[in-house]
């Protein structure tokens, strides 16, 4: 069965020069998905990881869960297809980043990965309404993306409860992720709202004693 509550593990925040092996002691202290930051210095004032890169990291971890978040404007099907040949696992797309969210959503499933829509802080859920068929998991921005490390927004969490809702009336189960800020202070309030799955960057790999940090964001949740 699978577990009411996961961690995805955002790579941003691990030591970069050493990825191969922050990858494979997280999964060993048992974080659940490896949370993959895709940025291109347009939709977010950042530059990360490319599909080369996330290739080379399936190779070495064929069974890892690599969440994959794109923050790129605009999106195009070639962007969309090179990580998913590249082994995503699950994608997710900002409704900002395109004119045609539903295109892409339909081209990540036909591809074989989860298919994620991310809500940015002041994006409205509502376009969900229309969109459940073809969605997996909502992934919630809890602060605005770019950056890890940053403060959760609270007005975002009403959000995770306006989307379990949604969800709720269309009588549909989708998966939901939140992203930023995650911290043993905020995860229990995020879960009560219907969250499940928590990206944690500096609250996990940006801990000296990553096992203890784990510990306690599970605790919180208990
Ligand atoms: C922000 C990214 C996040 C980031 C979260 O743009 O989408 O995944 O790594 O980092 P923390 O958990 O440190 O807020
Ligand atoms: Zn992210």
């Amino acid at each position: 069965m699978e577990k009411r509550f996961r961690f995805a593990g955002s790579i941003l925040s691990a030591d970069l020069l050493n990825l191969e092996r922050e990858v494979a002691s997280a999964v060993e202290q048992g974080i659940d998905l490896i949370h993959f930051d895709v940025m291109d210095y347009h939709f977010v004032p950042n530059m990360t990881f490319g599909p080369g890169f996330l290739k080379a990291m399936r190779q070495k971890f064929p069974d890892v869960i690599f969440d994959v978040h794109l923050m790129v404007s605009p999106l195009t099907e070639q962007i969309v297809t090179d990580y998913a040949k590249a082994g995503a696992s699950w994608i997710s797309i900002h409704p900002e980043s395109t004119p045609h969210v539903e295109r892409f959503l339909t081209l990540i499933k036909e591809s074989g990965a989860k298919a994620g829509l991310v809500l940015n802080p002041s994006t409205t859920p509502n376009m969900l309404r229309y969109l459940w068929d073809k969605i997996d998991f909502v992934l919630i921005m809890t602060v605005n993306p770019g950056f890890g490390g940053q403060k959760l927004i609270p007005a975002t969490l009403k959000k995770i409860a306006d989307v379990k809702r949604l969800a709720t009336e269309a009588n549909v189960k989708p998966v939901i992720e939140v992203d930023g800020g995650i911290s043993p202070e905020t995860v229990a309030v995020a879960a009560s709202y219907g969250a499940s799955v928590f990206v944690v960057g500096n609250a996990f790999f940006g801990q000296k004693d990553r096992a203890l940090a784990l510990l306690n964001l599970h605790k919180a949740l208990e």
